[in-house]
């Protein structure tokens, strides 16, 4: 193998530039050509290629977004599109490619090494939810951003003391809800694992007040359900005023933090010693208690990766 290919794909996360920069420059530290494939599998169709070199990498460790861009590619998705993603890398003389991304992006580099190509996912995505692996790149900073605007909502909700709800996002898991949450030390936390009902909300909303409480937080994952519809049942049920704050995209840009910088850092240079050390297949990179592993792609991408329940009961406890 000499010539290796790398590509961030789906919903951009914090640290995808660190893992570049950590593939580029493993794979040059062994001899490999490198090139990065600009706007995931969409610029992989499009034969969107450019080599890149020691320099091409300097100053983005501490830049969130990706340098080589992302894209969400419905065409790469056929079977057509996967066969035209194939030939194009053949054409390239790319023989092995690295793959950054979430779980759908790694589910599309399962079935593309199935096509004859060495791959190694590297998990990135801010909700958390990929199987195998403790930690994904990019969850760290996006609850580290939620903390920090949730922090100063509650500057705002004791002075007035009202209720707020913070919607977090998380596609259909509760990660960062749960962790943003807990750290933040919300009333309540609502998410889709753990469905409440709006009642039991204002029941337990009711049950602080009753206790003295003058201000709530609420923080609802956005896979449970809308921040604003809770808000009118609360209004409705018990007479607060609640305000609502979705906290969107902030979530995903910004600086990442050291240890997103770091888990990047090692995945994306771990990603390369895997291509060099055992050429072939597909695998993916993880981390579980604190060692960074290697699983088989197939058998991890599309599975579910549920928080631990034990820290939505310490959440509960220490609001009660
Ligand atoms: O997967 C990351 C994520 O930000 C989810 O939390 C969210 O549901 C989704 O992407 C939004 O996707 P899009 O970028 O397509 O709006």
């Amino acid at each position: 193998m000499t010539k290796i290919g790398v590509l961030t794909s789906g919903g951009d996360a914090p640290g995808m530039n660190a893992a570049i920069r950590a593939v580029v420059r493993t794979g040059i530290y062994h001899g490999y050509q490198v090139v990065g494939i600009r706007r995931g599998f969409a610029g992989l169709l499009a034969g969107d290629i450019e080599q890149l070199e020691l320099g091409s990498v300097a100053d983005i460790i501490h830049r969130g977004g990706t340098v080589l861009r992302t894209a969400r590619s419905e065409e790469f998705a056929t079977d057509a599109g996967q066969a035209q993603a194939y030939a194009n890398l053949v054409a390239a003389g790319i023989q092995g490619l690295v793959v950054i991304g979430g779980d759908g992006s790694l589910q599309g580099a399962a079935a593309l090494a199935e096509r004859g190509i060495p791959i190694v996912g590297v998990p990135a995505t801010i909700d958390n939810d990929m199987a195998g692996t403790d930690l994904t790149i990019g969850f760290d900073t996006a609850i580290n951003t939620a903390v920090t605007a949730i922090d100063r909502i509650r500057d705002t909700a004791t002075s007035h003391e009202r209720t707020y709800i913070i919607e977090v996002m998380g596609r259909l898991s509760g990660h960062i809800a749960v962790a943003a949450g807990l750290a933040a030390g919300a009333e309540s936390i609502v998410v889709p694992e753990a469905l409440i009902t709006n009642q039991q909300i204002c029941e337990r909303l009711q049950r602080g007040f009753q206790r003295g409480k003058r201000h709530s937080i609420i923080v609802v994952s956005e896979g449970a359900g809308s921040g604003y519809a809770i808000s009118e049942y609360i209004r409705a049920y018990t007479g607060h005023q609640p305000r609502v704050t979705v906290l969107g995209y902030i979530q995903r840009g910004g600086s990442p933090t050291a240890q997103d910088r770091i888990l990047a850092s090692r995945m994306g240079s771990y990603a390369v010693e895997l291509l060099h050390q055992v050429p072939g297949g597909s695998q993916m990179v993880a981390i579980r208690g604190g060692q960074i592993i290697s699983l088989p792609l197939r058998e991890v991408a599309g599975q579910p990766h549920t928080f631990d329940p034990e820290l939505l009961l310490l959440s509960q406890i220490l609001a009660i």
